[in-house]
């Protein structure tokens, strides 16, 4: 086994795999599942060899539809990908409960993304807060032509700001930059602009003169996006939250929902998972749609502890009367850009949503986070989360035991509305294996 190899992107994919087989403990006889998954139309194939370096495969995740959540009066037909058993179920759940219940509430307050030029300069501070007006207008200036289409599409640069951060690093000061990116998540776009900025600040004869220099330590987008929000909430009175548990009166359901919020408010621990839970339905939507997941995970997380310690991203406002239960979060997304219009599949999980755009698609994603977070709350609070999801996992564990169709049937009628673990399915296969 060698461990070093240079080279490894020049090889071509079966020649990639047949290293790979070589290399490490795969065995010759899986390589064709690397053929399993591969597209069947030549040409979308290519569009996933491009897609990355030292491709050797795809990877499929399962998709599902959510087939009705109500976000601000008009019926959303959902698609999610995601590899988890119970989400689709559980958003699918809380969807249905509340379109009977005036469905969910969105808004998106802002859509601002932010940038920064990093740099040091070794002049006095002074100086370049003095003259920064003038500066500020060459950095439009500069960035015009790049902005052109953006403007044309109702977006671009709204604001450059210089911040003073010499106190904290010495000569550091950042360019920050304000952006709408319109449909766009706006990455590329607001890294190119960035770097424009970049490239002149280190021209400027205002900046660069006698020993004064600046120097670009880095220019790039932040992924945290607190001017980036969407909300979404569901109200109901509180007399008409009997239904999701028989057993509990509206008020005790409401009340034990909001102790379970007030947790996610003081715990980081729980507050971790609680919002774990909201994610479950927001990132199915944002893989469905090619959206950067991992941006949007890292900026709701910090957001989450904005005020200086983790949260639950939810709020409740409980009266006796009425249930109010709120998500604010911060979410950049784009339906243009990155591989939203070159990935076969999101070309068709953009039509299945009715075309949302960027707006539209927040809401939708954080309407999907609310839907699985308030089925994760009320089966905590009354069933336990187990029964669900190990419902759904049944399925998963009978593929991993490779049990036959009858069998299949057999456990599945016998596990109907009772607990399912791993080890209650293998003793029941054993007996029934007994009986044959
Ligand atoms: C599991 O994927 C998500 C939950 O843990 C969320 C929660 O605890 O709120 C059920």
């Amino acid at each position: 086994m060698t461990t070093q190899f240079a080279g490894f992107s020049k090889l071509d994919r079966l020649q990639r795999i047949n290293y790979i087989v070589e290399n490490s403990p795969l065995t010759a006889d899986k390589k064709g599942s690397f053929e399993d998954y591969c597209a069947t139309g030549g040409e979308q194939q290519v569009l996933f060899q491009d897609m990355i370096e030292n491709y050797i495969g795809n990877f499929p995740i399962p998709m599902g539809i959510v087939p009705h959540i109500l976000i601000n009066g008009e019926s959303c037909i959902v698609p999610f990908v995601t590899e988890e058993s119970s989400v689709v179920a559980a958003a699918s759940k809380a969807a249905k409960y509340w379109a009977t219940r005036g469905g969910f509430k969105a808004e998106v307050a802002s859509m601002t993304k932010k940038g920064q030029v990093h740099f040091t300069w070794n002049g006095n501070p002074d100086r370049i807060s003095k003259i920064f007006q003038g500066i500020r207008q060459k950095l439009f200036q500069a960035t015009s032509e790049l902005t052109e289409k953006m403007r044309q599409r109702g977006g671009g640069i709204t604001e450059i700001q210089l911040l003073d951060k010499t106190s904290e690093l010495p000569d550091y000061y950042q360019i920050d930059v304000s952006f709408e990116t319109a449909d766009a998540m706006g990455a590329n776009f607001i890294n190119s602009c960035l770097e424009t900025i970049a490239t002149v600040l280190q021209q400027l004869p205002d900046l660069n003169f006698g020993d004064n220099r600046v120097e670009i330590i880095m220019s790039i987008l932040s992924n945290y996006t607190p001017d980036c929000i969407v909300r979404c909430f569901v109200e109901c009175p509180v007399t008409s939250l009997t239904e999701w548990h028989k057993e509990l009166t509206g008020y005790a359901f409401a009340t034990k929902f909001k102790q379970a919020i007030d947790i996610a408010n003081l715990d980081i621990s729980r507050a971790v998972t609680h919002n774990k839970g909201i994610m479950n339905g927001v990132d199915a939507v944002l893989l469905a749609t090619g959206n950067d997941w991992r941006a949007t995970a890292a900026s709701v997380h910090a957001y989450a502890s904005k005020d200086g310690r983790y949260r639950g991203l939810t709020t409740i406002q409980l009266t006796d009367e009425t249930f109010r239960y709120e998500l604010e979060l911060p979410l950049a997304v784009g339906i243009v850009g990155g591989i939203t219009r070159i990935h076969p599949v999101i070309e068709k999980t953009l039509a299945i949503m009715n075309y949302p755009n960027a707006r539209k698609l927040m809401m939708i994603a954080a309407a999907s986070g609310l839907a699985n977070n308030f089925s994760a709350i009320a089966s905590l609070i009354t069933t336990g989360i187990q029964e669900g999801h190990m419902k759904m996992h049944l399925f998963n564990i009978l593929n991993q035991l490779h049990v036959s169709h009858t069998e299949r049937e057999r456990v599945i009628s016998q596990f109907n509305g009772t607990t399912v673990s791993y080890a209650a399915v293998k003793d029941y296969l054993k007996q029934i294996c007994i009986e044959r």
